[in-house]
């Protein structure tokens, strides 16, 4: 049959015109300069666009162009800079996935999302791979700076929004790590061993609500097994669960993957396998010649795969200008990360500064150093981070010179020193800021600064990333240096009746219990991207109240979670030096047991009444807020629920309500089932939020019959401030609600 060039409308006969050689080759992505072992690695390629994650190949006599896809999620990753070319090609570091889940806004989170598309598009890509979407297990995932909650119907609205923003601008988004990816140690093995509730009410309806609500163009298969499966390999989790259930309709391609199984992969529906490698494409061929692959099922990620090319820009020759709004983006960033950032602490009404406070003394080394973003594959090559002393500076207040010069002349040592000691494996460190060692701060300096500044500023860093897990001591645990560093900065300070703020700018929950009460006010500032400083300075200096929460649970101690106990812990960052696979730094069993079930986060503090540093949910504002007239009533397969929302305060700000419904006799004590945010409302100022939530979301999970399952019965809902902050609550009747699912990715006996 003559070769046809693909158009949307002729692609059956593009199919059945296409060679075995050419339709292997369409599902194996165009190569990548990493290694072909079974490994991970990032996508990094030159070809189409510098730096870009990676390509699939191009048959020009079929009209089928390469597309183009960049990692995220906070921002297109691409190099900056090109060979034979002077232009540039920054990209907006937005803030990272924590801090915009942070903001309960998915209006302003739909807006992040279209400057991202836009500039995935204007810079010749056609699919970002983001947003990344994984449970908060534990906070010793080194990638939860990239995901958005403990909480998977938080992590669904906010991943649907970040969806829709994305693919608005006519470009597709790659939610990632499909599925039960929360860890990073021996990712590319681990076997995530959990029950079916907890699979399906936890790790998996995230992911759910985002496909069914916001139709992603394609999905990342995770390198990890479930239950003794790889995904990338289960036809159970790609095409049962995701495709028949769900109604997926768009591309699976593989995180970045060595050679593995290709024919299972193809057969489960693995569409695409990337970065990609010859030997796949010989292994299709083999597979299909030896009867082990059907060319059916090939035909089936064939057809996928040519549906998404139609879709995209460089399918439809969009003339990219190279050239994306960077000021207006900038804009959103900052604004995004100041509404993400979440006051935990404000005694005495410390913030907003006081109009007296003219002089700042900046401690802690990531005050000057300040991270706008984790490390690995989500990192971004921004034009400019703003700091904190650009940040204070733009917004009037000064910092002291002597240990603002200190620090800047510190950090450049320390930056050569950390990358003169880097193993050659640790390629991380070169992806991104890593976190330098904070410097000794001694008492005397401590004593001249006092004189010179109104307050004192303390910042607390933490960096993370891919291809390795946090620790507890020396990362969610502050070092000595910053115990001793914010003991003697808050003793010197108070003693002159100067307050003592402290920043958090990490991308993960640190402990707090033990320092806080050294602190008049603490910020979680997050990786707030690349206008950080700025948006720091928005909050401190009262020019936008705070109003951001905490989507996960701030422990007292992490050994407070009981996932901890089955999380893998490298010792120290030692620990992955002296191991020579980056992959897999420490000893492992090769699987995690997710003893804990669905106790993870506020479902199991507050289901066992256990003491927290800040709850989930948790955020404070410079103003308060009273609320009224709650209802909740059954509409069809909805509840309706709303609350009146008053600013009971002096000064404006924003409200996030949450509500919580309790199943009697439940797992769990209760669980988020909806959540809305006001407007900005000035003193006085009321709002009536209402919240609609389908009845299928309401329903827990029953393994012994396989099905949600929501007895007929009364029950209530919680609108509340946060998972411990209960306002009103209502009683809704409601009729049994049952929903089979196939009993699949089951534990094995
Ligand atoms: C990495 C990451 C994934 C990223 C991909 C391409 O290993 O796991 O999030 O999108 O490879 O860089």
């Amino acid at each position: 049959m003559r070769a046809q060039l693909l158009h949307p409308d002729n692609i059956d006969a593009v199919l059945a015109s296409m060679t075995l050689e050419q339709k292997a080759q369409l599902l194996v992505g165009g190569g990548n300069d990493g290694f072909a072992g079974s490994g991970a690695m990032l996508g990094h390629q030159k070809r189409l666009v510098a730096g870009a994650a990676g390509i699939t190949v191009e048959m020009a006599g079929l009209g089928i162009p390469s597309i183009v896809m960049a990692d995220g999620p906070a921002g297109v990753h691409i190099d900056s800079v090109r060979e034979g070319t002077d232009k540039t090609y920054f990209a907006t570091g937005f803030p990272i996935g924590t801090a915009l889940a942070s903001t309960w806004n998915t209006e302003l989170v739909e807006q992040v999302g279209q400057a991202i598309g836009n500039e995935t598009r204007e810079y010749g890509c056609d699919i970002i791979l983001g947003p990344g979407m994984n449970l908060h297990r534990n906070p010793l995932c080194g990638r939860n700076f990239e995901y958005y909650s403990e909480d998977p119907i938080l992590t669904g609205k906010i991943g649907a929004a970040m969806v829709r923003g994305i693919q608005s601008q006519g470009v597709g988004a790659c939610p990632k790590h499909y599925a039960v990816n929360s860890q990073e140690s021996d990712r590319t093995k681990v076997d995530e061993r959990l029950s079916a509730k907890a699979l399906r009410e936890l790790y998996l309806r995230g992911f759910e609500i985002m496909v069914r609500e916001a139709k992603p163009w394609t999905i990342m298969s995770s390198y990890n097994q479930i239950n003794g499966e790889f995904v990338q390999q289960s036809y159970d989790a790609l095409t049962t669960i995701l495709r028949r259930e769900w109604g997926f309709d768009g591309v699976v391609l593989t995180d970045w993957t060595g050679v593995r199984n290709t024919a299972a992969q193809v057969h489960a529906g693995n569409d695409l396998m990337m970065p990609g490698y010859p030997q796949q494409v010989q292994d299709i061929i083999a597979a299909v010649g030896n009867g082990t692959l059907a060319i059916a099922d090939v035909d089936t990620c064939v057809r996928g795969m040519l549906e998404l090319i139609v879709r995209t820009p460089r399918y439809k020759a969009y003339p990219y200008s190279d050239r994306p709004d960077l000021a207006a983006h900038a804009a959103i960033t900052r604004q995004s990360a100041t509404e993400g950032m979440v006051l935990l602490k404000n005694d005495g009404d410390t913030l907003p500064l006081r109009p007296e406070i003219r002089t700042v003394a900046l401690f802690g080394v990531n005050s000057y150093d300040f991270a706008s973003g984790g490390l690995g594959s989500g990192c971004v090559n921004t034009p400019y981070v703003v700091d904190m002393v650009a940040g204070l500076r733009n917004a009037g207040i000064s910092t002291t010179p002597l240990i603002t010069d200190i620090y800047q002349s510190y950090i450049p040592f320390a930056t050569k020193k950390l990358r003169a000691d880097k193993d050659p494996l640790m390629w991380f460190l070169d992806q991104g800021q890593p976190k330098l060692p904070e410097m000794e701060v001694s008492d005397r300096l401590i004593e001249t600064e006092v004189t010179q500044a109104d307050a004192a500023i303390i910042t607390l860093g933490r960096q993370a990333g891919e291809g390795m897990d946090r620790t507890i001591e020396d990362d969610f645990n502050l070092t000595a240096g910053e115990h001793r560093l914010i003991r003697r900065v808050s003793e010197i300070f108070r003693r002159e009746g100067k307050p003592v703020i402290v920043i958090i700018n990490s991308g993960s929950v640190i402990e707090t219990a033990s320092w806080q009460a050294y602190a008049d006010a603490i910020l979680v500032a997050w990786q707030p991207g690349e206008e950080g400083g700025n948006s720091v300075a928005d909050v401190l200096t009262g020019k936008v109240s705070p109003s951001g929460k905490l989507t996960m649970t701030w422990p007292v101690a992490c050994s407070d979670h009981p996932s901890t106990r089955n999380f893998p812990q490298p010792m120290s960052l030692y620990d992955y030096k002296e191991r020579a696979n980056w992959g897999c730094p420490i000893e492992f069993v090769h699987y995690t047991n997710h003893a804990e079930g669905v106790y993870v986060g506020y479902r199991h503090f507050d289901t066992f009444d256990r003491p927290v540093a800040y709850p989930f949910g948790f955020g404070l504002s410079y103003t308060s807020f009273e609320y009224s007239r709650a209802t909740a009533k059954l509409q069809g397969d909805e509840v309706v629920l709303s609350v009146t929302v008053r600013n009971a305060g002096e000064r404006s700000g924003k409200e996030i309500v949450q509500v919580y419904m309790t199943i009697p006799g439940g797992a769990v004590a209760h669980e988020l089932k909806a959540f809305a945010k006001t407007r900005e409302l000035q003193p006085g100022e009321s709002e009536t939020l209402t919240m609609r939530v389908p009845v299928r979301l309401l329903a827990s999970f029953d393994e012994t019959d396989s099905r949600w399952l929501l007895p007929k019965g009364e029950y209530s809902f919680a609108f509340a401030a946060s998972s411990r902050d209960i306002r009103l609550t209502q009683k809704v009747r409601l009729n049994q609600y049952t929903e089979p699912v196939h009993p699949v990715l089951l534990p094995e006996e």
